[in-house]
């Protein structure tokens, strides 16, 4: 699409989706509660927390041309666990995570005719988390509200789709491994490998993978698709039915 919008896009993988919509000609607009990266590339950036009424109110306020593309890739994991983590953190949780699509398409719907949304959800919204319970309950919601969304916009011409990742190296992946490691008193190196090791492509997943994934869901090719999820997990799904 011509005009794109990025959440998320001082992160792995929506800084890795910026790089690559910039590459082929796209005028890309970065949001982020962080400010812009210094190898940022696009077009325009605004600083702001999407989990906020007054953060998406700036990002609305910024905006006066058509979108075509409406990308959902900021994502926050619990704080603390499930036994001390406070209620402000959780509701924050949701806000960023599962409602902000929601609320930010609303108040951007008339810029938005004829566009592609892409919601980054997890693979972690397949099944139970003990570490990340919030998490995980976000991500499965967001399967969910994607679906209801394909149909609220069908009318405005608008597709809304899910790209749910599995294991993907990018700074977030990094924290939490970091912090598994730490807890467990091994290294971060075995860390990596045990969470590799049942991954059928024996890797991890890159942020520029990820966003091969998104750039489809944006682009004409995936004309007919909408209300879907579509899983980049390195084949870790394969085996399930
Ligand atoms: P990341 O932590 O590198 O990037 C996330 C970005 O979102 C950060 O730049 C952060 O500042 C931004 N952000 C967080 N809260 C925000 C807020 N309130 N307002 C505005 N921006 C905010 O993480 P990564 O890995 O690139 O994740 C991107 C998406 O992919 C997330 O939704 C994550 O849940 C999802 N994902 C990641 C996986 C992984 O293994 N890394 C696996 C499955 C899903």
């Amino acid at each position: 699409p011509r005009s794109v919008l990025v959440s998320g896009a001082a992160g792995g993988i929506g800084g890795a989706l910026v790089d690559k919509l910039v590459a082929s000609g796209s005028e890309v607009i970065g949001t982020d509660r962080h400010p812009a990266p210094p190898h940022w590339r696009g077009q325009h950036w605004l600083t702001a927390d999407i989990g906020s009424k007054s953060g998406r109110d700036a990002i609305v306020a910024r905006l006066n041309h058509p979108i075509g593309g409406l990308v959902f890739a900021a994502g926050i994991l619990d704080t603390a666990d499930w036994q001390t983590i406070d209620e402000d953190a959780a509701a924050e949780l949701l806000a960023v995570n599962l409602t902000a699509p929601l609320f930010l398409t609303r108040a951007l719907l008339p810029l938005l005719a004829g566009a592609s949304i892409v919601i980054v959800g997890s693979i972690a919204g397949l099944r139970g988390s003990p570490a990340t319970p919030l998490y995980a309950a976000s991500k499965a919601g967001l399967r969910n509200l994607a679906a209801s969304m394909a149909l609220l916009l069908q009318p405005n011409d608008i597709r809304v789709n899910v790209v749910a990742p599995g294991l993907i190296d990018t700074p977030l992946t990094a924290g939490l491994n970091a912090e598994l490691a730490q807890r467990r008193n091994i290294s971060i190196a075995a860390i990596e490998a045990e969470r590799a090791a049942p991954i059928p492509l024996g890797r991890a997943g890159t942020s520029q993978e990820v966003a091969d994934a998104c750039l489809y869901l944006l682009s004409r090719q995936s004309g007919y698709v909408t209300g879907s999820t579509l899983f980049a997990t390195g084949g870790v799904l394969a085996g399930i039915t």
